[in-house]
């Protein structure tokens, strides 16, 4: 499998490409950015390691790298700053973005290519790339909640001193202020975590509070988000290689599951080789129901502000 990283040059392109890497999944990985030397830098630090890893190919490219691509992660775009929110970022990003979908379209994709959009506010992106691109729906999918789940499961582990792999709780609804975890469905190594030793309402409250603040709060510290961006990529992109039909908190275009409609945002989301294969509705308290609605309707406010005009 060929997967192309526009954007490849930047600090989350370049992690999910190194992802990419260690994951030895794809065949084929190939980073295209508007800075030559920056991309090739990229690849080229990259490629110094494989012998010590996979036997992939790994390179720099222009856009034309698209149309034998079997996925296409779009990275990107202008950073939040510290105080900005993604959906105030989407101003400036919008124009950018359009110039890019543009860029892709004009080379061409193949028919089954799946175009998976990182860059925010990512649920605004991916709507756009599905009115844009002229692919099926299904196959124009956002990384969504996907690394806000990951930081919730991880930073939940680090405070019950467990192990992360064994913490499952997910986010959906907007990768953004409004994201919903769903902790009525939350479990500790198969126990419900409000059974798990330790676990108090407070403890669920700073956790919670802390993950919503994690992409601002590394923004600050360092810039921005780049390994945990990275690996979350990779395993969206892993599931899509692997036609795995995992259910993951992607964003993709809605229909009527919870009432959600005409707008593209983190729901549970079967993902396989040809992208988005269905959507589950599973049973939600009535408040984390209303949360994702809500969350649905400030995605679909901006959606009519911004790219209608
Ligand atoms: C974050 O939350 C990059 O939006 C991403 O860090």
């Amino acid at each position: 499998m060929k997967v192309s990283i526009i954007g490849g040059g930047g600090l989350v392109g370049s992690c999910a490409g190194f992802a990419l890497q260690a994951g030895g999944i794809v065949r084929d990985i190939a980073l295209v950015d508007i800075n030559q030397d920056l991309v090739e830098g990229q690849a080229l630090d990259l490629l110094h390691g494989s012998s010590l890893l996979h036997d992939q190919n790994i390179y720099a490219g222009g856009t034309e790298q698209v149309t034998d691509s079997d996925v296409v992660v779009i990275t990107a775009g202008l950073r939040r700053k510290p105080d900005e929110s993604r959906l105030d970022l989407i101003n400036r990003n919008v124009a950018l973005f359009k110039n890019i979908l543009a860029d892709v379209k004009s080379h061409g994709l193949k028919s089954d290519a799946i175009v998976f959009v990182v860059s925010n506010p990512v649920d605004v992106l991916t709507y756009l790339a599905i009115q844009e691109l002229g692919l099926p729906a299904s196959q124009v999918i956002g990384l969504g909640t996907v690394l806000d789940t990951t930081r919730l499961r991880s930073m939940l582990a680090a405070r019950l001193q467990v192990q992360p792999t064994q913490v499952e709780v997910t986010i959906y609804g907007e990768h953004g202020d409004s994201m919903v975890p769903i902790w009525s469905a939350a479990q500790i190594a198969g126990i419900p975590l409000d059974k798990f030793p330790g676990v108090t309402q407070n403890l669920i409250a700073e956790i919670e509070k802390k993950t919503r603040g994690s992409g601002a709060e590394v923004i600050k510290k360092k810039g921005g988000a780049g390994f945990a961006v990275g690996v979350s990529i990779a395993d969206v992109v892993h599931s899509i290689a692997l036609d795995s039909n995992r259910i993951m908190p992607v964003s993709s275009l809605q229909n009527g599951l919870y009432g959600l409609r005409d707008v593209s945002i983190s729901v549970p989301t079967v993902v396989g080789r040809t992208g988005v294969l269905g959507c589950v509705e599973v049973d939600l308290w009535p408040k984390e129901k209303m949360a994702l609605q809500r969350s649905g309707s400030v995605l679909r406010e901006t959606i009519d502000k911004v790219l209608k005009g």
